[in-house]
Protein backbone atom coordinates (compact mmCIF):
# COMPACT_ATOMS: atom_id res chain seq x y z
CA UNK A 1 0.00 0.00 0.00
CA UNK A 2 1.20 3.56 -0.93
CA UNK A 3 0.16 6.10 1.96
CA UNK A 4 0.92 9.69 2.05
CA UNK A 5 0.05 12.23 5.13
CA UNK A 6 -0.61 15.65 3.69
CA UNK A 7 -1.03 18.96 5.92
CA UNK A 8 -3.13 22.23 5.19
CA UNK A 9 -1.32 24.25 7.48
CA UNK A 10 -4.09 27.14 7.63
CA UNK A 11 -6.78 24.79 8.56
CA UNK A 12 -4.72 22.02 10.14
CA UNK A 13 -6.26 19.55 8.43
CA UNK A 14 -4.51 16.05 7.28
CA UNK A 15 -5.32 14.31 4.01
CA UNK A 16 -4.20 11.12 2.99
CA UNK A 17 -3.68 9.70 0.39
CA UNK A 18 -3.99 5.69 0.09
CA UNK A 19 -2.98 3.55 -3.28
CA UNK A 20 -3.08 -0.05 -4.55
CA UNK A 21 0.41 -0.23 -5.82
CA UNK A 22 -0.41 -2.71 -8.31
CA UNK A 23 -3.45 -1.23 -9.76
CA UNK A 24 -2.33 2.23 -9.20
CA UNK A 25 -5.86 3.05 -7.97
CA UNK A 26 -5.80 6.34 -5.63
CA UNK A 27 -7.88 7.56 -2.66
CA UNK A 28 -8.27 10.97 -1.20
CA UNK A 29 -9.18 11.29 2.47
CA UNK A 30 -10.35 14.68 3.50
CA UNK A 31 -9.12 16.73 1.13
CA UNK A 32 -9.24 20.46 1.19
CA UNK A 33 -10.35 22.63 -1.51
CA UNK A 34 -7.28 25.02 -1.38
CA UNK A 35 -4.82 22.03 -1.64
CA UNK A 36 -6.62 20.48 -4.60
CA UNK A 37 -3.44 21.13 -6.62
CA UNK A 38 -1.09 19.88 -5.02
CA UNK A 39 -3.11 16.89 -4.08
CA UNK A 40 -3.61 16.11 -7.63
CA UNK A 41 0.35 16.95 -9.02
CA UNK A 42 1.56 14.51 -6.07
CA UNK A 43 -0.99 12.06 -7.93
CA UNK A 44 0.13 12.09 -10.73
CA UNK A 45 4.12 12.13 -9.96
CA UNK A 46 3.51 9.02 -7.95
CA UNK A 47 1.58 7.47 -11.71
CA UNK A 48 -1.79 6.75 -9.60
CA UNK A 49 -5.28 7.40 -10.83
CA UNK A 50 -7.66 8.87 -8.32
CA UNK A 51 -10.69 6.94 -8.20
CA UNK A 52 -12.15 7.71 -5.23
CA UNK A 53 -12.83 11.02 -2.39
CA UNK A 54 -13.70 9.20 1.24
CA UNK A 55 -15.32 12.01 3.69
CA UNK A 56 -15.20 11.34 7.39
CA UNK A 57 -17.64 14.30 7.62
CA UNK A 58 -19.04 17.41 6.58
CA UNK A 59 -16.63 19.78 7.78
CA UNK A 60 -16.80 23.12 9.23
CA UNK A 61 -13.44 24.78 9.28
CA UNK A 62 -12.54 23.63 5.95
CA UNK A 63 -13.96 23.92 2.52
CA UNK A 64 -13.50 19.98 0.83
CA UNK A 65 -12.01 19.95 -2.46
CA UNK A 66 -14.18 16.73 -3.21
CA UNK A 67 -16.25 18.69 -5.51
CA UNK A 68 -13.12 19.95 -7.62
CA UNK A 69 -11.25 16.75 -7.68
CA UNK A 70 -14.64 15.12 -8.82
CA UNK A 71 -14.74 17.31 -11.66
CA UNK A 72 -11.00 16.80 -12.42
CA UNK A 73 -10.98 13.31 -12.37
CA UNK A 74 -14.45 11.16 -12.40
CA UNK A 75 -13.74 10.09 -9.14
CA UNK A 76 -16.27 8.68 -6.83
CA UNK A 77 -16.94 10.91 -3.73
CA UNK A 78 -18.39 8.59 -0.78
CA UNK A 79 -19.20 9.40 2.54
CA UNK A 80 -22.33 9.15 5.47
CA UNK A 81 -25.78 8.79 4.44
CA UNK A 82 -26.39 11.61 7.16
CA UNK A 83 -23.72 13.88 5.67
CA UNK A 84 -23.90 16.05 2.31
CA UNK A 85 -26.21 15.13 -0.41
CA UNK A 86 -23.67 16.04 -3.25
CA UNK A 87 -21.94 12.40 -2.71
CA UNK A 88 -22.15 9.35 -5.48
CA UNK A 89 -21.68 6.79 -3.01
CA UNK A 90 -23.52 6.59 0.80
CA UNK A 91 -21.68 4.08 2.78
CA UNK A 92 -22.62 2.78 6.39
CA UNK A 93 -21.29 0.82 9.33
CA UNK A 94 -19.56 -2.57 8.18
CA UNK A 95 -19.26 -1.34 4.91
CA UNK A 96 -15.96 -2.13 2.51
CA UNK A 97 -15.05 0.39 -0.13
CA UNK A 98 -12.77 -1.39 -2.61
CA UNK A 99 -9.88 -0.02 -3.61
CA UNK A 100 -7.90 -1.75 -6.61
CA UNK A 101 -6.63 -4.90 -4.10
CA UNK A 102 -6.96 -2.69 -1.16
CA UNK A 103 -10.05 -2.64 1.06
CA UNK A 104 -11.54 0.43 3.57
CA UNK A 105 -13.59 -0.86 5.99
CA UNK A 106 -16.14 2.13 7.17
CA UNK A 107 -16.92 2.64 10.98
CA UNK A 108 -19.68 5.06 12.31
CA UNK A 109 -18.12 7.31 14.96
CA UNK A 110 -20.78 9.68 15.78
CA UNK A 111 -20.62 12.36 18.37
CA UNK A 112 -18.67 14.79 16.88
CA UNK A 113 -21.23 15.28 13.90
CA UNK A 114 -23.36 13.10 13.64
CA UNK A 115 -22.81 11.76 10.25
CA UNK A 116 -19.04 11.43 11.11
CA UNK A 117 -17.06 7.96 9.97
CA UNK A 118 -13.68 6.42 10.26
CA UNK A 119 -11.83 4.44 7.81
CA UNK A 120 -9.87 1.34 8.59
CA UNK A 121 -7.34 -0.27 5.82
CA UNK A 122 -4.45 -1.95 6.56
CA UNK A 123 -3.97 -1.31 10.17
CA UNK A 124 -4.42 2.32 9.51
CA UNK A 125 -7.45 4.03 11.19
CA UNK A 126 -8.30 7.24 9.73
CA UNK A 127 -10.79 8.72 12.72
CA UNK A 128 -11.29 12.15 11.31
CA UNK A 129 -12.54 14.69 14.41
CA UNK A 130 -13.67 11.76 16.57
CA UNK A 131 -10.55 10.59 17.93
CA UNK A 132 -7.49 12.97 17.40
CA UNK A 133 -3.95 12.93 19.38
CA UNK A 134 -4.40 13.38 22.71
CA UNK A 135 -7.59 15.07 22.17
CA UNK A 136 -11.50 14.61 20.71
CA UNK A 137 -13.28 16.68 17.95
CA UNK A 138 -15.67 19.23 19.85
CA UNK A 139 -19.26 18.19 20.20
CA UNK A 140 -21.07 21.49 20.48
CA UNK A 141 -22.73 21.69 16.69
CA UNK A 142 -23.60 20.12 13.86
CA UNK A 143 -26.03 17.61 15.88
CA UNK A 144 -22.58 17.08 18.04
CA UNK A 145 -23.16 14.83 21.42
CA UNK A 146 -20.20 14.56 23.60
CA UNK A 147 -22.07 10.99 24.96
CA UNK A 148 -22.45 9.25 21.45
CA UNK A 149 -18.61 10.25 21.24
CA UNK A 150 -17.65 8.88 24.06
CA UNK A 151 -19.64 5.40 22.85
CA UNK A 152 -18.66 5.34 19.48
CA UNK A 153 -14.59 5.67 20.63
CA UNK A 154 -14.63 3.18 23.47
CA UNK A 155 -16.66 0.75 21.82
CA UNK A 156 -15.42 1.22 18.19
CA UNK A 157 -12.07 1.98 18.41
CA UNK A 158 -10.87 1.41 21.68
CA UNK A 159 -11.81 -2.26 21.15
CA UNK A 160 -9.45 -2.61 17.60
CA UNK A 161 -6.04 -3.72 17.66
CA UNK A 162 -3.88 -1.48 19.98
CA UNK A 163 -0.86 -1.55 17.46
CA UNK A 164 -4.25 0.32 15.06
CA UNK A 165 -2.30 3.35 13.97
CA UNK A 166 -4.66 5.90 14.06
CA UNK A 167 -4.20 9.19 11.83
CA UNK A 168 -6.43 12.04 12.68
CA UNK A 169 -8.08 15.27 10.54
CA UNK A 170 -6.11 17.66 12.49
CA UNK A 171 -3.69 18.46 14.89
CA UNK A 172 -2.93 21.86 16.48
CA UNK A 173 -0.09 20.57 18.48
CA UNK A 174 2.34 19.46 16.24
CA UNK A 175 1.54 15.50 16.38
CA UNK A 176 0.97 13.46 13.05
CA UNK A 177 0.01 10.48 14.35
CA UNK A 178 -0.83 8.19 17.56
CA UNK A 179 -2.02 4.52 18.17
CA UNK A 180 -5.15 2.86 19.37
CA UNK A 181 -3.27 1.40 22.69
CA UNK A 182 -1.12 4.84 22.69
CA UNK A 183 -4.70 6.51 22.91
CA UNK A 184 -6.74 4.25 25.49
CA UNK A 185 -3.82 5.36 28.38
CA UNK A 186 -2.51 8.33 27.46
CA UNK A 187 -5.59 10.12 25.66
CA UNK A 188 -6.58 12.82 29.09
CA UNK A 189 -10.08 13.21 27.58
CA UNK A 190 -10.47 8.99 27.77
CA UNK A 191 -7.65 7.49 29.93
CA UNK A 192 -9.55 6.17 33.02
CA UNK A 193 -12.49 8.65 32.49
CA UNK A 194 -16.04 7.61 33.02
CA UNK A 195 -18.61 8.21 30.34
CA UNK A 196 -20.23 11.15 32.60
CA UNK A 197 -16.67 12.99 33.33
CA UNK A 198 -16.27 12.76 29.61
CA UNK A 199 -19.90 14.62 28.77
CA UNK A 200 -19.55 17.28 31.37
CA UNK A 201 -16.07 17.93 30.46
CA UNK A 202 -16.86 18.17 27.12
CA UNK A 203 -20.12 20.03 27.85
CA UNK A 204 -18.10 22.30 29.81
CA UNK A 205 -15.79 23.82 27.23
CA UNK A 206 -16.49 27.57 25.80
CA UNK A 207 -14.99 27.52 22.31
CA UNK A 208 -16.00 30.19 19.90
CA UNK A 209 -17.30 28.54 16.49
CA UNK A 210 -15.16 27.65 13.54
CA UNK A 211 -14.10 30.46 11.70
CA UNK A 212 -15.46 29.16 8.60
CA UNK A 213 -18.39 27.25 9.81
CA UNK A 214 -21.09 29.73 8.02
CA UNK A 215 -19.03 29.19 4.79
CA UNK A 216 -17.89 25.91 4.82
CA UNK A 217 -21.04 23.53 6.22
CA UNK A 218 -23.10 25.00 2.89
CA UNK A 219 -20.34 24.86 0.77
CA UNK A 220 -19.11 20.99 2.14
CA UNK A 221 -22.85 20.19 1.59
CA UNK A 222 -22.34 20.63 -2.09
CA UNK A 223 -18.92 18.80 -2.06
CA UNK A 224 -16.84 22.38 -1.53
CA UNK A 225 -18.93 23.77 -4.99
CA UNK A 226 -18.87 27.27 -3.66
CA UNK A 227 -20.64 29.33 -6.89
CA UNK A 228 -23.19 31.49 -5.49
CA UNK A 229 -26.91 30.41 -6.26
CA UNK A 230 -29.60 32.30 -7.59
CA UNK A 231 -31.94 33.88 -5.46
CA UNK A 232 -34.51 32.18 -7.02
FE1 LIG B 1 -14.90 18.48 11.96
Amino acid sequence: MLFRQLFDAETSTYTYLLADEASRAAALIDPVLEQVERDLKLVEELGLKLVLVLETHVHADHVTGAGALREKTGATVAASARGAPCVNRQVAHGDVVRLGNLEVKVLETPGHTDDSLSFLCEGRLFTGDALLVRATGRTDFQNGDAGQLYDAITSRLFTLPEDTVVYPGHDYAGHALSTIGEEKRHNPRLAGKTRESFISFMESRQLPPPKKLDVAVPANRACGRTEPRSQA
